[in-house]
């Protein structure tokens, strides 16, 4: 006779039947038991911290341990349709202003309405700054990303100096515009490219060239090179391993900080040079005590200003030129003002910090493109304290990520938020909050003033004298990590 005890069993359960059939039951139930309590271990885990009599959570679902919602995020915004993501939660949980959710490892509110928005971007004190340590070390210690308070508060004051004012922007109105003049002028010489990376360059060289009078050229190249391999890192999961994309981020942030030191020698060791540029503001700047800012300062503040300065311009540009194109009509009404402008001009005169506030039709369809577009679609804050918002609670530790996209397609806002009509900004006039293409309150783009004038001052040059046409015009588009066509805006270019 065989004793073996797994022979015992079988024969428990084939003498057995309902022992046999409780066996069989068991197994599924189990999974369903240990299923329904991941699926809700979030909640379990993150509810009970409410104290009693506080408001409650916002609602939404935290959704698994450790990976939270990142799953159903990421489905949404690699399919056609990234506004699903906030779309299931209003069908799930009704109309709301906050939702709970768990994101990139953290539990987490969106803030989806104007009025949420606001009340989050203008209190500064409560939501700091929400980048993650790994973002924080590609960024440096100095950057605007990292600093809070009254550091923050300090050099964003002495730098936005070299941003902001009409005295300042006009002094780069002529090197924007030669650049681009050049630019267009090779592109068409060679008939069909892609245009994201080819306007990825034009407005690299073109930040270079305003921030440190340097552009063009291999060294410049090379520059780009590192520049991108250490904003790829900024993403990436923070491995700092050989072979992996934070270590080369953190290699080419190595190169990139050496490349702008010995510009910034060099410009100490030769004063008698002018260069009108943004690095010549930032060394003759002093705070109110006569404090000059430190290299280091310098370097982080050149860092953070090419890094939200050249890629968000890249794709609002070819949003543009999309949006443009699928237009004609507003590509003529377009061509028209711009003509206007031209000719107010002798051969050769450079365009006026005057003519750029004159684009007024221009200067619509760009914030039109780019409230549908959304190329910054939110930002990351950190509270640092609980706070009520709307009759719920947000708890301090969580992240908050302001959905700007949510509210700049809100319908109640926007009526037919999908549709393209630059004509709405004749009348409608935002209240705070409801278009923030540049964020707002203590942390909003210091760059936005450049960034427009950089867009209005190509897209004078290219509506006026070239025409372009999409290979692939139903190239799907791909929303991470910004929004472009898949097949990088592969466009047939030529001189009018
Ligand atoms: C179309 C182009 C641009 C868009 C859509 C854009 C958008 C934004 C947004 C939404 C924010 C706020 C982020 C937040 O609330 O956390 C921001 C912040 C910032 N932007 Fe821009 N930006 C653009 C161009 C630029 C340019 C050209 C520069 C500089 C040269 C720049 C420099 C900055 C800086 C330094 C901050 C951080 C400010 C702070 O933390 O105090 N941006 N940008």
């Amino acid at each position: 006779m065989d004793f073996a005890p797994r022979r015992w069993g079988l024969a428990v359960l084939e003498v057995v039947p309902s022992v046999r059939w409780t066996g069989a039951a068991l197994v599924p139930l189990l999974v369903v038991t240990v299923i329904l309590l991941l699926r809700n271990w979030n909640w379990w885990y993150y509810a009970p911290m409410l104290r009693k009599g506080q408001a409650p959570l916002p609602p939404g679902d935290m959704g698994w341990p450790v990976i939270g919602q990142i799953l159903d995020f990421l489905r949404a915004f690699k399919s056609s349709d990234p506004d699903s993501f906030i779309g299931n939660m209003t069908k799930r949980w009704g109309r709301h202003s906050l939702y709970r959710t768990h994101l990139f490892g953290q539990p987490t509110v969106l803030a989806t309405t104007a009025e949420s928005i606001k009340q989050v971007c203008m209190n500064g004190e409560v939501f700091k700054s929400g980048w993650p340590k790994s973002t924080r070390t590609v960024l440096g210690r100095k950057s605007f990303a990292v600093l809070e308070g009254d550091e923050h508060r300090r050099l964003r004051r002495l730098t936005s100096q070299a941003l902001q004012g009409q005295e300042v922007l006009k002094n780069y109105i002529p090197k924007i515009e030669d650049n681009c003049k050049e630019r267009l002028k090779s592109w068409a010489k060679e008939g069909q490219f892609q245009a994201v990376p080819k306007l990825q360059e034009f407005t690299f060289e073109v930040i270079s060239s305003i921030f440190m009078s340097y552009g063009g050229g291999p060294v410049a190249q090379q520059l780009l090179h590192d520049f991108e391999l250490m904003v790829y890192g900024l993403r990436a999961m923070a491995i700092n391993i050989p072979g992996f994309a934070y270590h080369k981020s953190l290699q080419a942030r190595k190169k990139v900080i050496n490349a702008l030191q010995s510009i910034l020698d060099e410009r100490r060791m030769n004063k008698t040079v002018k260069y009108s540029d943004v690095l010549e503001t930032l060394l003759e700047t002093r705070d109110e005590n006569g404090v000059y800012l430190t290299d280091e300062e310098i370097i982080d503040t050149l860092v953070v200003f090419l890094v939200a300065g050249h890629q968000s311009s890249t794709f609002s540009i070819a949003w543009v030129m999309i949006f443009v194109q699928r237009h004609p009509e507003v590509l003529r009404a377009c061509r028209e003002e711009q003509l206007r402008i031209q000719k107010s001009k002798s051969p050769g005169e450079h365009l006026t910090y005057a003519d750029f506030r004159n684009m007024t039709y221009l200067s619509s369809v760009i914030d039109e493109t780019m409230r549908i577009v959304n190329v910054s679609p939110f930002a990351f804050r950190r509270v640092s304290k609980t706070v009520e918002i709307d009759g719920f609670t947000v708890p301090k530790g969580w992240f908050i990520e302001t959905w700007l996209r949510a509210a700049h397609l809100d319908e109640r806002v926007y009526p037919e938020p999908y549709e393209f009509k630059p004509e709405r900004w004749q009348t409608f006039k935002p209240r705070t909050g409801q278009f923030m293409l540049f964020g707002l309150g203590s942390r909003s783009c210091i760059g936005n003033e450049l960034a427009k004038l950089e867009m209005s001052i190509f897209l004078h040059h290219a509506i006026l004298s070239y025409r372009w046409e999409p290979v692939n015009p139903h190239s799907p588009t791909k929303y991470l990590p910004h929004p472009q066509p898949v097949d990088g805006y592969l466009v047939n270019f030529s001189r009018i």
